[in-house]
């Protein structure tokens, strides 16, 4: 038997993962000063993280740090002000710049924006190739990934996670069963009743290609994005619907997301349509609705960690996530 397995109800990267636009817009995405040095770490391990996973496994994970912009309305002049002054004075480089400042840095930005901010450190990553390394480097580890395998319960003895049950017949008995069911987190049986919800939020996406390619960087308005390549494509993002696990892509959210991508780079209008598709992020409940915190590390459940509620931020966090988990689970008193 192995040390690790995965079980997954489809594919590895068959859910958000996948689907993600891989941007790893630290300084965009944080809501607070904690977040904001959580998130930067995040984005500056993934430097490292990409070489190794590249000279492990063959496998570009696209990394590129190809800066970011942030649409700034008139309304948001001084809130953008404020947002540069603090995040300079934790050393990052943030600057606000006017429209003509910010068409240097992306030529494709349309020509009625006035205001931007600026973050020459935000970066890139292509998610489907990052799923596709990590299956490469786990197996190679030694780890069995086997797909097609729904967890009907989660089994406890004396108070402790002790292990799981596959589609009713197969029983799984394990030292450490770690939660990282995404969207699903919640309803998967046995996990304990004082854990936050984890819901799902629809995000509908789609793939533009220039030919040539023309953006070169990663531009926000509100929600809406563009996350090019570098190689003439372009993910435009995303819509954020609470559905429940309703995954149809609907004429309204693709009418928004193409819309706000085209104010965002006019010529966007002439790349060509390659493909739209939908996920679900997953957004851990709180009492006055904002986003709670991931779950992360250990659960009230001896012998069960959680790796879930990632939310917008999945990807960016997804090795530091690793990292805390396994140390939570090598630290953790045996049974
Ligand atoms: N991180 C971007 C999104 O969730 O749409």
């Amino acid at each position: 038997m192995s040390d690790v397995i995965v079980l997954e109800r489809a594919v590895p990267g068959a859910e958000a993962s996948s689907a993600a636009a891989g941007m790893l817009a630290a300084q965009i995405e944080s809501r607070d000063d904690a977040e904001l040095d959580g998130y930067v770490a995040a984005r500056e391990a993934y430097a490292n993280w990409a070489a190794s996973l590249r000279e492990l496994t063959g496998v570009d994970i696209g990394y590129r740090r190809s800066g970011a912009l942030s649409i700034v309305s008139p309304e948001g002049l001084d809130a953008a002000r404020r947002l540069v002054d603090s995040q300079r004075a934790r050393g990052l480089r943030a600057e606000l710049i006017d429209g003509t400042a910010a068409r240097m840095v992306e030529p494709e930005l349309a020509s009625g924006v006035m205001h931007a901010l600026h973050f020459s450190d935000e970066a890139q990553v292509d998610p489907p190739q990052l799923l596709r390394a990590l299956s490469v480097a786990t197996s190679r580890a030694g780890v069995v990934i086997r797909g097609g395998s729904t967890v009907s319960m989660l089994l406890t003895e004396g108070g402790r996670c002790v292990g799981v049950s596959l589609d009713g017949r197969e029983i799984l008995r394990a030292d450490a069963v770690v939660l990282a069911a995404g969207s699903w987190s919640s309803l998967v049986p046995g996990v304990p009743d004082e854990l936050p919800r984890v819901r799902p939020v629809r995000g509908q996406l789609l793939m533009l290609e220039e030919r040539p390619a023309r953006l070169g960087s990663i531009v926000f308005s509100g929600h809406a994005y563009v996350v090019p390549r570098g190689d003439g494509r372009v993910v435009c993002g995303a819509t954020m619907e609470h559905v429940g696990h309703r995954r149809e892509l609907t004429a309204a959210g693709i009418h928004t997301v193409l819309g706000n991508s085209i104010a965002i780079a006019p010529r966007l209008g002439e790349a060509e349509f390659v493909r739209a598709w939908s996920n679900f992020r997953p957004q851990v409940a709180t009492s006055d609705g904002s986003p709670g915190a991931p779950l992360v590390g250990r659960s009230p459940l001896p012998g069960l960690f959680l790796a879930t509620g990632h939310h917008r931020n999945g990807i960016l966090l997804a090795k530091v996530t690793a990292d805390t988990v396994a140390n939570a689970v090598t630290a953790a008193p045996p049974r």
